[in-house]
């Protein structure tokens, strides 16, 4: 047997938990080294490694030591998942160390980043693989598919709506994605989602986008002008945050606990910020009209702070018409942790142009971003499972980056961007 590919993970957070124990599962992979500017995170990974999966520990590491660990520990693989403005930094390390690098969406968060990671993939001839996990979701898949055996003619345009939920929707004012310069802003932070998805959808890439986007329903000014603002600024220590449906209470989780309430001290990052309070730098509520290479139209809409999650995308084609309905949760309970679904979550429906709708039947699994998470890491990690093709270059993590910074531009200009003028 071959040796087991050495992986490294920087950023080891909540979502690097997945890929910690997808790893330590596997027989042909080793959890080799961790860095994070926090170690109490990086150690909960330790315990998910030997305690959960008799794994030997991992080595620690600085984020500023990044390029000196993947020797040490003879890293074959770097994953990125810290939080989205750092991930240009360990791309761009691990590219120049030769290693295979996996980077969480967004792929990047700048114009900037994104230049500097094609020019260095191009001239390394570097293997960079952007996890876009929703490609791999079997409807997504399907829809995919379909398009691409005609079933609705040419598509001319594409209606997209996406609905956050005050659960899930309301995290992304409470944590690091609130500050713009962490996240690029929701049109950045989900463009490796909603964008990438249209992209792949439709092969085509984006071309002008015009759009509106405001701080519409968080945030101190509107929390007071809608008459849901409580006065504090975090939720744990705060006797104004009990009873706020809006706010998260670290302590009653003991995952949340140990990831952020006792990592406090590392580095004073606060994960329950009052979403009614200052220092918010994004939009909750946006409005887009994108234009394609390939002559299609996208209208779309997000909204993040909705009663029940989920999307809506329609598509409109010279043969007719593709419709997919997705509700993620039906709605949302104060302080619940959890999403509620409805027994039918999904409708996938064709509409030829003279003929009776079909609605077309599709298996999807309950959570892991409908089993797009399980295949994304096979696609990944394991050598001989299928779905290689459909992981994401650096070309396709730009493209989907490019609608999201051509948004935001086009939020504070008011004028349609050309994409062409970002790069
Ligand atoms: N594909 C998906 O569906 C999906 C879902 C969730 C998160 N994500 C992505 O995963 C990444 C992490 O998100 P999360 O929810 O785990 O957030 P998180 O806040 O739980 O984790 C981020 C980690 O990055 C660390 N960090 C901060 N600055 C750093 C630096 N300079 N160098 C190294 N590490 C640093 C933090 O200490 C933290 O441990 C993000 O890019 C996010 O977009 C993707």
């Amino acid at each position: 047997m071959s040796d087991p590919q050495r992986v490294a993970i920087v950023g080891t957070g909540a979502r690097a938990q997945m890929y910690t124990r997808a790893l330590a599962e596997r027989d042909h992979t080793r959890v080799v080294a961790l860095s994070d500017v926090n170690p109490t995170r990086a150690r909960l990974h330790n315990r998910i490694l030997t305690d959960e999966h008799g794994r030997a520990p991992a080595t620690f590491w600085h984020p500023d030591d990044v390029a000196r660990m993947l020797d040490a520990e003879r890293v074959d693989t770097l994953v990125v998942c810290t939080v989205d403005a750092q991930h240009a930094r360990h791309i761009l390390t691990g590219l120049e160390a030769g290693r295979r690098v996996v980077t969480e969406k967004p792929m990047v968060t700048t114009a900037g980043q994104a230049r500097r990671v094609l020019d260095a993939a191009d001239r390394t001839g570097g293997d960079l693989a952007v996890a876009f996990n929703y490609r791999f979701n079997p409807l997504h898949r399907a829809v995919r598919d379909l398009l691409a055996a005609g079933a609705i003619g040419r598509v001319l345009s594409v209606h997209f709506e996406w609905l956050l939920d005050v659960r899930h929707g309301a995290d992304y004012f409470r944590r690091w994605h609130r500050d713009r310069a962490s996240s690029g802003g929701l049109a950045v932070h989900k463009s490796g989602h909603h964008f990438d998805l249209v992209n792949w959808w439709l092969d085509a890439a984006p071309v002008t986008v015009y759009g509106a986007g405001r701080l519409a329903f968080y945030g101190e000014r509107n929390g007071v002008r809608h008459g849901l603002r409580r006065d504090y600024a975090r939720a744990h220590g705060s006797p104004e945050a009990a009873g706020d449906p809006f706010a998260l209470h670290l302590d009653a989780d003991p995952e949340l606990r140990a990831l952020y309430l006792d990592a406090e001290p590392d580095d004073g990052y606060v994960r329950d910020r009052n979403v009614f309070a200052g220092g918010i730098s994004i939009e909750d509520d946006m409005a887009l009209v994108v234009t394609y290479d390939t002559g299609a139209t996208m209208t779309y809409h997000l909204t993040a702070y909705a009663p029940w999650e989920g999307y809506r995308v329609a598509f409109n084609g010279t043969g007719g018409r593709l419709e997919l309905d997705v509700t993620e949760s039906g709605w949302a309970e104060p302080g619940g942790a959890h999403a509620h679904l409805d027994a039918a979550s999904h409708r996938l429906r064709v509409r030829p142009l003279w003929e009776p709708p079909r609605d077309v039947e599709v298996a999807v699994e309950s959570g892991g971003h409908g089993g797009g998470d399980r295949r994304l890491l096979a696609a990944l990690f394991d050598p001989d499972a299928p779905g290689r093709e459909t992981l994401a270059t650096p070309r396709d993590g730009v493209n989907a980056l490019l609608t999201g910074l051509a948004a935001n531009r086009s939020f504070t200009t008011g004028m349609p961007v050309p994409v062409a003028d970002l790069l």
